[in-house]
């Protein structure tokens, strides 16, 4: 029914109007790109001709609603605009970071949480999310690294699926979903050494096999747009590329929804060196298949003329315009285009209490306990003197971390207050900053890309007061990391390690009280080595959104048992970045008492904490890891069946993983692939036997024949807590 309608209203349509459609404006509050030439009585004129298809960054029922009345008043054919905003991990309640959220394998969790951000954006008139982003990526200094479910292909899509299911729901027309946008598209998250926007050199098989995966499930789920990115492969920006959009996407996929391009991705083929002009560029990025412009100001101008000299065709123009009013329609918007519009939701459903403690359930369950050594953790709520210290242990917007939407400054339960609101009444606090981690360079609030980070690597006047507190206490908290805004858009480093004077201020604490717990916050796995190698407890905290300090709490007191497992690998140091535990074997995997093998003569190959990796203050135990047979035909499949038993004294949770290694392919394949897991409860002194099913859709890859085929042979699968996982067994596929 709705094609019969989005044709009806094409065929209303003059080419300005088609051109129009294709047009996305930004508002000027909040830009998230570089502004652009053109001001607000332009965009005006614009809107009034309904030569805008959509705007974004505009925000608030009142500003939505006067926007979209200009179109209904003045346009001729009226065509609603779609509201598009970055909502990455909550609008108003916020949420983890993803890469955090990502840390807790709850796949239920992570569709809830996306729900809840999808009901606060519709109810704050706004259609459509930038997000998810399921950029595999592998390099800790790229700073997207936080947007994204980290260096692992099948877990970026099982989680990419959920958060898209979380925003759309089942219809988009209903009040509380929202459109998702699977981004960015492709390989964005593979820029060279891990500079933002940068070269992209990857092989086709590469892109096939580890890029394109979480892509393809975002279409096969139904998410309604893609963006695609600023980056080349192999010379072609990704805007341009016809393989990628026209061919695989909307042909070998069949997905008929929008691609909308990044922020003035279009122009921004001019100065890759990929086209003369904006109107050669507008060029190719229509023939490649990239619907709208973000504000790139190049279709608009180009494209009528690029018709008339037959560079695009008018059935290419169409194509892009159906992709548009499909949406259009499917969220209701032709409907009534004020649907999204009501005072009284964007009073009541933002930022409520049900939101918070919702937001509080996946923040404590994000955690990662890295270390603990000495079993420090958890702490008594008696304990007799605590010293919470750290740049970051009563800050309380750094736990928002960056793409915060309309988090609120200031606004997050911090580390500080989670203690003492935890703590019984006898427990003497003792607080110290001990040291700026930045100096302050912006306003307080600022958008997110006025912020020049300047780090504070001289004033360490305030360590001796620390250093005092931490004399009398019995435990230090001590809370260092990243500032929120060292990770996300353009946030590159070349360093990951404690920036600032906080190496200082860990090892002077270190000299009067050994019983430190590191409460890390971060958006990008950090050089922890010389912290690992000492202190007996580091807490992954990442930036767990508004109720950060509470779950942090709720983990150090014990009232939750923490059972993230790591998203991404941690380096010993930044140069054996980008690491990923899916790597090739190589020729010289191994060290044969000689030099000649591939690593390095001065660290370790291996992570210093491996992907999946996470303790819980009780053991697991895993063993009888049975297969109901040992070889399987191409179509068929193999029972998996293991025991996990919990051996300590306390109920947790588990993330039980599924590892396989195809052991000879026409290409050569990864050491160890994730292909499954469950996280369940298991009850001190329980054992639970867990299954999987292994089939051919997990054994399968991208071949040298460019299909997507299982090849006989041997394969070994791995089953346990982490990536380093030993309970073996193998099978055999046969023709
Ligand atoms: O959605 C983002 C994208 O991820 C990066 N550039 C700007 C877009 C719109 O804000």
């Amino acid at each position: 029914r709705i094609e019969r309608k989005v044709d009806s209203v094409l065929a209303l349509m003059d080419v300005n109007e088609k051109v129009g459609q294709l047009v996305q404006y930004s508002g000027k509050w909040n830009a998230t790109g570089p502004s652009s030439s053109k001001g607000d009585q332009y965009k005006l004129d614009k809107l009034k001709k309904g030569e805008v298809g959509s705007m974004l960054n505009i925000t608030s029922v009142a500003t939505i609603r006067e926007t979209q009345k200009i179109v209904m008043d003045h346009s001729r054919l009226k065509i609603p605009l779609v509201f598009a905003y970055d909502v990455i991990h909550g609008y108003k309640t916020i949420f983890p970071i993803p890469l955090g959220e990502s840390a807790s394998w709850d796949l239920d969790l992570i569709k809830k949480t996306a729900s809840i951000a999808a009901k606060e954006t519709a109810a704050s008139g706004i259609n459509w999310t930038f997000a998810p982003m399921i950029d595999v990526s592998r390099d800790a200094r790229w700073g997207r690294i936080m947007e994204g479910a980290g260096e692992d292909p099948y877990l970026n899509s099982v989680i990419g699926v959920a958060r898209i299911q979380g925003f759309q729901g089942d219809d988009l027309a209903q009040l509380n979903t929202i459109a998702a946008c699977a981004k960015h598209f492709a390989g964005y998250g593979f820029a060279e050494a891990g500079r933002d926007y940068n070269t992209v050199n990857i092989g086709e098989y590469e892109l096939h096999n580890t890029i394109l995966p979480p892509f393809k499930a975002a279409a096969k789920a139904g998410v309604a747009t893609f963006m695609n990115s600023f980056n080349e492969i192999d010379g072609i920006p990704s805007t341009g590329n016809k393989m990628l959009q026209r061919d695989v996407l909307k042909g070998d996929w069949g997905w008929n929804g929008l691609v909308v391009s990044d922020w003035g991705s279009i122009g921004e083929m001019e100065a890759h060196g990929y086209a003369i002009d904006k109107k050669h560029a507008s060029e190719i990025a229509l023939n490649a298949g990239s619907d709208m412009d973000m504000e790139s100001y190049a279709y608009e101008a180009h494209l009528e003329t690029l018709l008339t000299e037959n560079k695009i065709t008018m059935a290419q123009l169409d194509d892009a315009v159906k992709r548009v009013l499909r949406l259009k329609f499917e969220l209701g918007l032709f409907d009534d285009p004020y649907k999204y519009c009501d005072e009284e939701r964007e009073k009541n459903d933002v930022y409520t209490k049900e939101h918070l403690a919702i937001a509080r359930d996946g923040a404590k369950k994000s955690i990662v306990l890295l270390k603990n050594e000495t079993e420090l953790l958890p702490l008594s709520k008696n304990i007799k003197s605590i010293a919470v210290i750290g740049p970051l242990a009563d800050n309380k917007d750094a736990p928002l971390g960056n793409w915060r939407a309309k988090g609120t400054y200031n606004s997050a339960v911090s580390l500080l207050e989670g203690v003492k609101s935890t703590v019984g009444k006898n427990t003497k606090i003792y607080y110290e900053k001990g040291a700026d981690l930045t100096i302050p360079t912006v306003k307080p609030g600022d958008n997110q890309f006025s912020h020049p980070l300047k780090f504070n690597d001289r004033d360490t006047s305030g360590i001796s007061a620390a250093v005092e507190a931490a004399k009398k206490a019995e435990v230090v908290l001590l809370a260092i990391g990243e500032d929120a805004y060292q990770t996300g858009e353009g946030r590159s480093q070349t360093n990951i390690g404690f920036l600032g004077v906080q190496q200082q201020l860990l090892e002077a604490i270190y000299k009067v009280n050994k019983n430190i717990v590191i409460v890390l916050m971060n958006g990008r796995p950090m050089d922890i080595s010389w912290a690992s190698n000492h202190v007996p407890s580091i807490l992954e905290c990442w930036f767990l959104g508004s109720e950060s300090g509470n779950a942090m709490a709720d983990v150090l007191f014990g009232d939750y048992n923490p059972s993230g497992k790591l998203p991404v690998s941690f380096p010993h140091n930044v140069g054996q970045e980008p690491l990923y535990y899916n790597q090739k074997n190589t020729g010289r995997p191994y060290n044969l008492k000689h030099v000649t093998y591939s690593g390095y003569i001065d660290t370790p190959k291996t992570a210093l904490y491996p992907f999946g990796f996470g303790l819980s203050y009780t053991t697991f135990e895993y063993k009888n890891l049975k297969l109901d047979k040992n070889d399987m035909p191409k179509n068929g499949n193999i029972k998996v069946s293991v025991e996990v038993s919990n051996i300590g004294t306390r109920d947790g949770e588990e993330v039980i993983q599924l590892y396989i290694r195809d052991l000879v392919g026409s290409l050569t394949r990864p050491v160890k692939e994730l292909k499954g897991f469950k996280k369940t409860m298991i009850k001190a002194g329980e054992t639970k036997t867990i299954h999987f099913i292994i089939n051919a859709e997990m054994l399968q890859f991208y071949t040298v024949n460019k299909k997507w085929e299982v090849e006989p042979g041997d394969f070994n699968l791995w089953v346990g807590g982490d990536s380093n996982a030993t309970l073996k067994a193998s099978f055999m596929v046969t023709e």
